[in-house]
């Protein structure tokens, strides 16, 4: 069993509504492209550092999101919510020669954890870390982003799906991580499962954008801007 399966046990502070039927998760991430030793290692020293990695996206929407990032040819991406660095250091191993990726992380005990990884893995120098809190620093930003991934808190989740419309390009992507969490988006019994399913209602509905929702790991919804 995987390091980060076998995590998810310490998972939201109970245990886990896996979506996807267990043996059928653990067969999708034995026949999907693997991690990198370096996002290993990643993952081990995390593991090693906090009491839980189970924020940490893992290698089935890593892989989809490298996989977004090369078909659209994305060179510019923004990440919302760094924690140890694996999705960053994922995506930044799909871009070209001159892409960059712009990550915010508010969290004082992750923007040292991250950096320390950026320092030994991001060998290229594609990743630029931004501290503080999203919910100020995306309107400072400047510039398009070909893609944005969105993995920050969930309640907050309206905002900054509001603000990355405004710095997505036309045509550009946002992939938002845990819409499904952990399927409690069905009859939502508490705040955070109401937000998100709230937000996958109005996601749906807006005519700005075209989005799918797939069922991998905790729920990856897809939009393309129009
Ligand atoms: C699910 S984790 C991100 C996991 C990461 N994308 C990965 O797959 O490796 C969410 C992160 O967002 C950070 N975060 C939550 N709200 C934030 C905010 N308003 N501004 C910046 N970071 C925030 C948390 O501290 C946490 O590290």
């Amino acid at each position: 069993m995987s390091l980060i399966f076998e995590s998810m046990k310490k998972h939201r502070g109970k245990p886990i509504v896996q979506i996807t039927d267990p043996e059928i998760e653990k067969y999708a991430l034995e026949m999907t492209t693997s991690e990198s030793e370096h996002l290993r290692q990643l993952v081990k020293s995390s593991e090693e550092e906090l009491d839980y990695v189970d924020m940490l996206c893992g290698n089935l929407v890593g892989q989809l999101l490298k996989m977004l990032i090369k078909i659209s040819g994305a060179r510019r991406v923004l990440e919302i919510g760094t924690f140890t660095g694996y999705s960053a250091l994922m995506m930044a191993g799909a871009l070209p020669e001159k892409g960059e990726i712009i990550t915010i992380e508010m969290n004082l005990l992750y923007q040292e954890l991250c950096e320390k990884h950026f320092a030994k893995y991001d060998l290229e120098q594609k990743i630029q870390l931004i501290k503080g809190n999203a919910r100020e620093e995306l309107p400072m930003l400047s510039g398009n982003f070909d893609l944005i991934f969105l993995d920050a808190d969930k309640i907050g989740y309206p905002v900054y799906y509001e603000e990355s419309l405004k710095k997505l390009a036309p045509g550009g992507l946002l992939v938002v991580d845990n819409v499904l969490w952990d399927g409690s988006v069905l009859q939502p019994q508490d705040q955070k499962a109401e937000a998100l399913h709230e937000f996958n209602k109005r996601v749906t509905e807006d005519e700005r954008v075209e989005n799918v929702l797939l069922p991998v790991r905790d729920g990856v919804t897809v939009i393309r801007k129009k």
